[in-house]
């Protein structure tokens, strides 16, 4: 026999019945953004390196250890999209959506690739549900973002997502203190762990994100943005955070929480979930006000957000999981030796008329023990007899009452019992 392959390290086969939850996820996804007036974007998968290393930034994770890069046929590097936001800011210049009026309100879902260690809800293909929108300076599109966030996650059964809230700033506020949070760890230097000497260096604001309980020790003494806030950040966040008690979101500010991905400004949030274990980040986004010129568009301030369908799927409310139930099938039957093309021709006319339908088993015992386990509530039943008069035998399985009744009325029968 030869050696049955194995899928790559990282990735997931999603099957039925599973898949038909994710579809179900999707579909409210798709049905709560539009209300709020979001079309789909569809990038590739496959973009230029230089799109990441320029946004998301060369010191962070993602850019300097994740990403799956390489050389096509011609020798030009290309990259597996570790996340959507660059792929849509691209888009949106290539596209010349930016620079027409906005703003622009745009949702995506689709596969992202990093090549991160795998563990419980976290994956090297993994899946997000996300929405940009691009061209508006806010705080109330803030707000409005996340207000979308947080009735989605409603509709989906989770009763009070709670958002972890935090603001950067603007690019000189966080220079300033990122400035100053360097020079007070720089004393430390040796108390610190090998992650946060090297960020350290290159981008101070991430130590704030260590687990190490002796690094969060230290952090307790030091500066925090506050200090360093513009008149215009902190009204901006003063009004998101009005706004949100006014549309009654709930949330608390993190003052630690910075992301992993240099192209924040101002907002940034996170909404955990517990249940997920360690990897507990369900969703993050924040605002990015100066990305659309970095990638060479003109000047949009723009948000967004991205949840991982993967961990939102972990942790999906039992009662919107019970919705997805499909309805089982009408089973067709023979008995008698019918031939296994006239019950087929029936399948296909119960199909073509919208039933769910399907062939039943061998024997009429097999058949009933399929419709046990499937949870049926009819077969149809046609044995050489009803086939010769042009009926079928109805047979309810719950009841087990059963009537004959001509094949142009079955539809009828089956709907109206
Ligand atoms: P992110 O925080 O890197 O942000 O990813 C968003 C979400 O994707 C995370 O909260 C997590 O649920 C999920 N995720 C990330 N990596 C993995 C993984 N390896 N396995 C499973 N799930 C994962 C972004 O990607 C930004 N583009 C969000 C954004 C949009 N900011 C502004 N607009």
């Amino acid at each position: 026999m030869a050696t049955a392959l194995q899928r790559v390290k990282g990735t997931r086969d999603l099957l039925p019945p599973e898949t038909a939850v994710w579809s179900a996820v999707e579909s409210r996804a798709r049905a709560v953004f539009s209300r709020y007036g979001y079309g789909e974007i569809r990038t590739p998968i496959l973009e230029p390196t230089e799109l990441f290393v320029r946004s998301i930034g060369e010191a962070t994770d993602v850019v300097g250890k994740e990403m799956y890069t390489f050389a096509d046929r011609k020798g030009r590097s290309v990259t597996l999209r570790p996340e959507n936001t660059a792929s849509v800011v691209r888009a949106a210049i290539e596209e010349g959506l930016v620079g027409q009026p906005g703003p622009h309100k745009l949702f995506y879902i689709g596969p992202q690739f990093r090549y991160e260690r795998p563990q419980k809800g976290r994956y090297r293909q993994f899946h997000q549900i996300g929405a940009e929108l691009l061209g508006d300076p806010g705080p109330w599109t803030d707000v409005e973002l996340l207000a979308m966030l947080v009735a989605f996650l409603r509709e989906l059964g989770f009763t009070s997502p709670k958002v972890l809230l935090n603001t950067l700033g603007d690019a000189p506020s966080r220079l300033a203190w990122s400035g100053a949070l360097a020079d007070y760890l720089r004393p430390f230097r040796d108390q610190l762990g090998e992650d946060s000497r090297h960020r350290l260096e290159i981008n101070p604001l991430r130590i704030l994100d260590t687990k190490l309980p002796h690094e969060r020790l230290l952090l307790d003494g030091a500066p925090t943005l506050d200090d360093f806030l513009s008149d215009a950040s902190r009204e901006h966040f003063a009004g998101l955070r009005a706004g949100l008690e006014r549309l009654g979101i709930e949330y608390a500010i993190e003052p630690r929480l910075v992301r992993g991905l240099d192209y924040y400004t101002h907002t940034v949030f996170e909404i955990v979930a517990t249940g997920l274990g360690a990897q507990n980040a369900l969703c993050g986004g924040g605002r990015y006000d100066r990305l659309v010129e970095d990638l060479g568009g003109p000047p949009t301030p723009s948000l967004g957000f991205a949840i991982g369908e993967d961990r939102l799927l972990d942790v999906l409310p039992e009662s919107f999981r019970s919705s997805v139930a499909t309805a089982p099938p009408v089973l067709v039957v023979g008995a008698g030796g019918t031939p296994t093309l006239d019950l087929l021709e029936i399948v296909e006319s119960l199909r073509a008329a919208g039933e769910f339908a399907e062939l039943g088993g061998r024997t009429l015992k097999a058949a009933f023990a399929r419709a046990d386990r499937l949870g049926c509530q009819y077969a149809v039943v046609c044995g050489p007899d009803e086939l010769a008069a042009g009926e079928v035998t109805v047979r309810d399985l719950r009841s087990r009452e059963q009537r004959r009744v001509l094949r142009d009325e079955l539809v009828a029968t089956l709907r109206n019992g």
